[in-house]
């Protein structure tokens, strides 16, 4: 009998399990909407014009672009297109040598590298997450503080209304102990949808300032939203000017469509001016934290970051790459919109169009999205039956609509 016999089966991951059941259906007519992951007008995975070029420029140069261990922290030119690309060229943050970073794997390393330095170092806080945020938040927490508790703030409206309960995230913030932590989504929700306006984010900064919050911002969607760096960069760009510490997560999954590649970084911004060797402390702890987890970051996925931000003409190429997903996404928001209300589906479905980002909430029960599943070989989550609108096409939009029709007038 093994020694490993006790070993229970584990708790499925909720999205990486819609997706293998996804991967298992024969049905030809099957649409995934489940893993937030791009795709193109056909539904095929798409690397970007521009990624293709620099890996071009990357492999005719294997002196410069080396397989050598990459430094602890990161390649110089990469971890400089990260901050720059986070908060743009000339952000006063950077002029002030307030900006620590280390290279990462894409967005669940930056998170457990930014929980690991909070906990160790961050003492007696309270850590806060939305009262909804993607599921992986919880079991990256859980694995860093282990039984530390962690407090939720509120998001959405309690009563199910698809909007966001301002005045109550803003007690939540005023209530909280001062200088606890908050993760916060920069832009494109996930899993709803929905953001802050910038009026908004500016009253949270106010609050944050006051009582010398943390802001733990994910950056997982920085110009896949509206197709801008800067707009999508807001809430992260305003705070760190105003002097808000902050730890942010930056994943280049999504943007760059380099999800397998696992590329990121962790940031740490501070508040003291002109200090760098706090900057060159904070980046060594994550340093140290890596070493510990995973050792070194990998260097092909760096490469490509760091060519395309060094390259003012395939920079160019590459924002021209991001407004050619973000224009999708939007256009196939305004389809399935119109196809369910041409179609008469009762409900009220304008969130389709107005949610921003990869996901939208579409309010369909559990037992809508395991019927829509069943009956269509439709794949959504089914929290809040979130539904990636990236695996919508024009050939598969109408019959998703169908299936939704037919599943909210068939199961209450
Ligand atoms: C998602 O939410 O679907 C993506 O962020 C993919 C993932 O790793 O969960």
């Amino acid at each position: 009998m093994s020694q490993f016999s006790h070993v229970p089966k584990p708790i499925p991951d909720p999205i990486l399990y819609i997706n293998a059941l996804y991967n298992q259906d024969t049905n030809p007519n099957k649409v995934a909407l489940g893993v937030g992951a791009y795709k193109d007008e056909n539904g095929k995975p798409w690397i970007l014009p521009s990624v293709r070029k620099a890996e071009e420029i990357i492999s005719s140069d294997l002196a410069k672009y080396s397989k050598e261990y990459p430094p602890q922290a990161g390649y110089p030119l990469f971890l400089k297109t990260c901050q720059e690309l986070m908060l743009g060229d000339d952000h006063i943050a950077l002029k002030e040598n307030r900006v620590a970073t280390c290279q990462s794997l894409s967005g669940g390393g930056s998170l457990h590298v930014g929980l690991c330095f909070l906990n160790e170092n961050y003492e007696g806080h309270d850590f806060y997450f939305p009262g909804i945020t993607w599921p992986t938040h919880f079991v990256l927490y859980e694995k860093v503080y282990r039984k530390t508790p962690y407090f939720e703030y509120t998001y959405l409206y309690e009563d199910g209304k698809l909007a966001i309960d301002f005045e109550g995230m803003k007690r939540d913030f005023v209530n909280a102990r001062d200088g606890s932590v908050f993760l916060l989504h920069a832009c494109a929700h996930n899993p709803t949808g929905i953001d802050l306006t910038k009026q908004q984010w500016v009253e949270v900064k106010d609050i944050f300032k006051a009582k010398k919050h943390v802001a733990f911002f994910d950056l997982a969607y920085q110009g896949f939203a509206t197709g801008s760096f800067e707009e999508d960069g807001y809430s992260v760009r305003m705070f760190a000017e105003e002097g808000v510490e902050m730890v942010v997560a930056q994943s280049f999954a999504k943007n760059f469509g380099l999800y397998g590649e696992r590329v990121g970084a962790c940031h740490i911004v501070h508040s003291d001016k002109h200090n760098s060797q706090l900057s060159a402390n904070l980046q060594g702890v994550m340093c140290t934290i890596i070493r510990k987890t995973w050792s070194m970051s990998p260097v092909h996925g760096a490469y490509i970051i760091q060519t395309i931000g060094q390259d003012p003409e395939l920079k160019k190429q590459y924002f021209e790459d991001v407004k050619t997903m973000s224009s999708r996404i939007k256009k196939m928001r305004q389809m399935l919109y119109d196809e369910l209300v041409r179609i008469g589906t009762p409900g009220d479905w304008t969130p389709i169009k107005t949610c921003i980002g990869m996901f939208t909430f579409t309010g369909l029960t559990p037992a809508q999205v395991e019927y829509i599943k069943v009956k269509f070989s439709v794949y959504l989550l089914v929290q809040g039956g979130r539904m990636s609108m990236c695996g919508l096409t024009e050939k598969n939009v109408a019959y998703v609509a169908n299936a939704m029709k037919q599943t909210v007038e068939n199961v209450k």
